[in-house]
């Protein structure tokens, strides 16, 4: 396992995460980036809310993989390609994908996961190497954009690996970007691969409401501590007094804008320090956090996102309830 040396160190993160708590919190209506959920904690409850029973996500995404991966191969009969996965590949469905692609390509096989979280990224790489000891693994602790950029200057530098690339950004990740922040990331991923490569996109489709906000709202509560989780960091790494006892999870499903919106709600009225940022945060009773929305598709809505992206939707991949897509996608 090799680790490339990138910008994003452990200073720059926390040089990012206090100003996005500081200008997201400083807004007349407060809100948090959902990128900063990812802390070892935040993974770590990521990680575990992948597998309660209601988030229907994960499972589904995983058995698309299945019943779906030797027809994906099948499109790569003629081309080796490196992976490149936007997140840590610490799942499944990961392994299953490299696993077969390892083997089509007869045990060579690079693959660069690319995670904001430098210990999960890492602990995950070491234990994906363990299971598959045959792949190279190039392991790139930075946010998305910077990692892409790193990976192609290198393999622009090398000559004995595949230079097609095959980026995969699953768990419908996307899903977290505003719609036009969405046709933004995917236009610089454009601007930065070859007509060759190709995305493997998850995106989650619309469905009836009592699924979607079930899914975010599991019994065991393993969202509203991902959730909670937010201000843990803050108080840890940025000196904050947020009590934990005084917010609520909120989740629930906006019909109008086709999203479940994510909040912190404060129970009572409040003035929290933060004592790195020197500043103090009024809340009312009520009022609230954003914390995340996450997007949810058709395949019209996926078309036309690809199409103003400049990719094309090369295949798409269901399940029989059609709750999941995978996107395969191709540059115009
Ligand atoms: C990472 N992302 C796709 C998850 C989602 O479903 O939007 C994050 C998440 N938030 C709450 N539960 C899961």
């Amino acid at each position: 396992m090799s680790r490339n040396k990138n910008k994003n160190n452990k200073s720059t993160i926390l040089e990012d995460f206090t100003k996005e708590v500081m200008n997201g919190l400083a807004k007349k209506r407060k809100k948090l980036n959902p990128t900063l959920f990812y802390d070892q904690k935040g993974s770590e409850l990521f990680e575990q809310i992948c597998v309660q029973p209601e988030y229907y996500l994960t499972v589904t995404e995983y058995k698309i993989i299945i019943e779906n991966i030797k027809l994906l191969l099948k499109l790569y009969d003629n081309k080796e390609v490196c992976i490149v996965e936007l997140g840590s590949g610490s799942s499944r469905k990961t392994k299953i994908l490299l696993n077969y692609f390892l083997e089509k390509q007869n045990g060579n096989l690079h693959y660069f996961p690319i995670d904001i979280s430098q210990e999960f990224l890492y602990k995950s790489s070491l234990k994906l190497q363990g299971d598959l000891p045959k792949i190279i693994i190039h392991p790139i602790a930075s946010d998305y954009f910077d990692g892409i950029e790193t990976v192609t200057k290198f393999l622009d530098s090398q000559n004995n690996i595949p230079n097609n690339k095959l980026i995969l950004f699953l768990g419908s990740s996307l899903g977290n970007f505003e719609p036009k922040d969405a046709i933004i990331f995917l236009r610089s991923i454009r601007e930065k691969v070859n007509k060759e490569d190709s995305l493997l996109i998850g995106f989650d489709l619309q469905k009836k409401k009592n699924i979607l906000e079930a899914a975010y709202n599991d019994v065991e509560g393993i969202t509203a501590k991902f959730n909670l989780n937010i201000l843990e960091r803050i108080n840890k790494e940025l000196g904050g007094e947020f009590n934990l006892e005084n917010f609520e999870h909120l989740a629930y499903y906006n019909q109008l804008k086709n999203r479940i919106e994510m909040h912190l709600i404060s129970k009572v009225k409040q003035k929290v320090r933060i004592n790195k940022l020197n500043q103090v945060f009024v809340f009312k009773k009520g009022e609230t956090i954003l914390t995340e929305y996450s997007y949810k598709y058709t395949l019209k809505s996926i078309e036309e996102l690809a199409n103003k992206s400049n990719f094309r939707v090369e295949r798409n991949f269901l399940d029989n309830n059609k709750w999941f897509n995978i996107a395969l996608l191709t540059p115009f």
